[in-house]
C-alpha cells in the first residue's frame, strides 16, 4: 500500500513481487481473518447502480474468490473474470468456483481487450497500486461504453493508532502507506470516467492485544512491505514500547484498528466525450 500523494517516490514502492508472494502465502489462512474485507466488500455490492445488469464482469484483485462468488451469484447470467497478481490466491479461488476465467494480471496493465467487461468490481486490492491513475485508465480501455467500475480501497488515516503508536517507540515505517482521500478525487476526477458516487467511511474493528492484530494482518498477507521497514524480528523491548504505547488508544470494546476505506462507483460514458 503506497502513498502516492508524494509523487517521485520511487523507493517508497512495494515490490509487486513481494506483494504477490505475500498474498499467495496467505491463501489459506485469508478467509478466516477477513471480518473487514468481508464488510467493505458488501458494502460495495450495495453500492452498484440498481437497475444494472452486466453480462461481463470482471472481479480485479479477487484474492480467495469470495467476491466473485458472490457476483456469480447477484449475476447469474453473466460471465465472470477473476484476476489477481498472486497466483497463490488464484489458484486456492478456482477450487472454489464463481468466476468462469481466472487470470494471473497486474491491475495496472489488465490482460484483457479493450471494451470487453460490463462492470468491474476491485474491492481492497487497489490501495496496493502505486499507480492509481494507470487503474483507472486501464479500467477505461476494457470497459464498455457505459460500463461501472466499483471500488474499495484505503486512505490516509488507515491504521493510524499502529502507525502512531510505532513512530512513538523508533520513529520507523512499520505501516503500509496510503493515497489520500483528495488524491482518489482528484484521479478520479481526472479520469474520464463519471463519478457517480466517492465517498470515505470510517469501519473501526478492535482487539484484545496488539498481537492479535499484527497476527491477522500477516494471516491476510497485509502486512508491512514498504522499503525501510524495519529488517528481521522486533525486538523484546520494542515489542513492549509498542503494547504500552497502543493501550492510550484502548477503548470499552478493545484496542481499535481505524481503516479509512474510500468506496467509488465511476461509469464509462455511454458515448465517448459525454
Ligand atoms: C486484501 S486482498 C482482497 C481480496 C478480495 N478482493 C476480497 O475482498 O476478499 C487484496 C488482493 O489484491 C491483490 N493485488 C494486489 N496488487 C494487485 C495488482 N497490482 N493487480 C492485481 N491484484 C493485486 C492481492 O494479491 C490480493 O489477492
Amino acid at each position: 500500500m503506497t502513498d502516492l500523494s508524494l509523487p517521485g517516490l520511487p523507493g517508497a514502492l512495494p515490490d509487486k513481487r513481494q506483494v504477490a508472494a505475500s498474498f499467495s502465502r496467505a491463501a489459506a489462512s485469508y478467509d478466516s481473518v477477513a471480518e473487514l474485507q468481508r464488510a467493505v466488500g458488501n458494502a460495495l455490492l450495495e453500492q452498484l447502480p440498481g437497475a444494472f445488469e452486466p453480462q461481463r464482469w470482471l472481479d480485479l484483485g479477487s484474492g480467495t474468490g469470495y467476491f466473485s462468488r458472490a457476483l456469480n451469484r447477484r449475476f447469474p447470467q453473466a460471465a465472470g473474470v477473476a484476476l489477481d497478481i498472486a497466483e497463490g490466491m488464484l489458484l486456492h479461488a478456482r477450487e472454489q468456483g464463481g468466476a468462469h476465467h481466472h487470470v494471473a494480471g497486474d491491475a495496472e496493465r489488465l490482460p484483457l481487450r479493450d471494451a470487453s467487461v460490463e462492470l468491474i468490481f476491485t474491492s481492497l486490492a487497489v490501495q496496493w497500486c502505486g499507480d492509481f491513475r494507470a487503474v483507472l485508465s486501464e479500467a477505461r480501455r476494457v470497459l464498455q461504453p457505459g460500463g461501472v467500475l466499483a471500488f474499495a480501497s484505503l486512505c490516509v488515516g488507515t491504521l493510524h493508532e499502529l502507525r502512531e503508536s510505532w513512530q512513538a517507540v523508533d520513529g520507523l515505517v512499520h505501516v503500509n502507506r496510503f493515497r489520500r482521500l483528495e488524491d482518489y478525487q482528484r484521479l478520479c476526477g481526472e479520469s474520464e470516467l463519471k463519478v457517480l458516487g466517492l465517498q470515505a467511511r470510517p469501519h473501526v474493528l478492535h482487539y484484545p492485544d496488539v498481537r492479535s492484530l499484527t497476527h491477522e494482518l500477516k494471516a491476510l498477507g497485509a502486512h508491512n512491505l514498504n522499503p525501510g521497514r524495519p529488517a528481521g524480528l522486533t525486538g523484546r523491548a520494542r515489542m513492549q514500547g509498542l503494547l504500552q504505547a497502543y493501550e492510550r488508544f484502548r477503548q470499552p470494546q478493545g484496542l481499535p484498528a481505524t481503516y479509512q476505506v474510500v468506496y467509488g462507483v465511476l461509469q464509462k460514458p455511454p458515448v465517448e466525450g459525454e
